[in-house]
């Protein structure tokens, strides 16, 4: 699926302009600056389809991308972000939370997590509210920028992020480590995210 042209459809900033759901979809989530849109370039090896940079808080709105007509990417903004105004904050918050709670077609949300920070309130009330929302939505976590932590220490961090989320329903296990930089396990998590796939 992923050798697929991967095109830009649509942008979103309320969930009144969501596009109709009509593929599988995969989202990816986490705090500002962990690696998701740099993630989606990694994933499909298009690079500048998908729009990274230092300064947190680029991606600003719920941005859909069409992988081939097989798959739906969708790139969230960012949560946490420092800088920007409260009530902007807060309103980028409720419509993630608002898209992953109610989006029809979500197969998948990857939450993104920065191996060098490890797990935040905001991602565990991400977590909570995916653990709670009837709809059949499954995450996973994905530890991001692994070329910055020393080889132990990322697998110290992933056993204990396992051992927090072993009694939660809808968390598919094991965690991925990957690195958009160096490549490391971007292959398999493709591997992985593939079978959501339509083919
Ligand atoms: P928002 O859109 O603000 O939510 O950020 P984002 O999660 O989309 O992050 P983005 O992909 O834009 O990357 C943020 C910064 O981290 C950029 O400077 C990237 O170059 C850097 N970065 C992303 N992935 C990696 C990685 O695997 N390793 C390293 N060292 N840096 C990375
Ligand atoms: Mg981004």
């Amino acid at each position: 699926a992923f050798r697929n042209k991967l095109t830009f459809f649509a942008a979103a900033k309320s969930s009144s302009s969501f596009p109709p759901p009509e593929l599988p979809e995969i989202a990816f989530a986490g705090r500002s600056n962990v690696g998701k849109s740099s993630l989606l370039n990694a994933l499909t090896r298009q690079w500048g389809v998908v729009r990274t940079s230092d300064k947190p808080g680029l991606t600003q709105s719920i941005n859909f991308f069409n992988l081939g007509s097989k798959l739906c990417l969708v790139d969230l903004p960012g949560y946490g972000f420092a800088y920007a105004k409260e009530e902007v904050k807060d309103a980028w918050e409720e419509l993630v939370k608002e898209y992953v709670s109610t989006r029809v077609g979500l197969k998948r949300v990857c939450l993104l997590v920065d191996t060098k920070w490890g797990m935040k309130p905001r991602d565990h009330e991400l977590i909570n509210l995916m653990e709670r929302c009837t709809s059949q939505t499954k995450y996973q976590i994905v530890l991001t920028k692994t070329d910055m932590v020393f080889p132990i220490d990322v697998a110290r961090h992933a056993m204990q992020i396992e051992e927090s989320l072993k009694a939660n329903k809808s968390v598919v296990q094991p965690l991925m480590m990957v690195s958009s930089k160096s490549g490391a396990g971007i292959r398999s998590l493709r591997t992985v995210l593939s079978k959501i796939a339509r083919f």
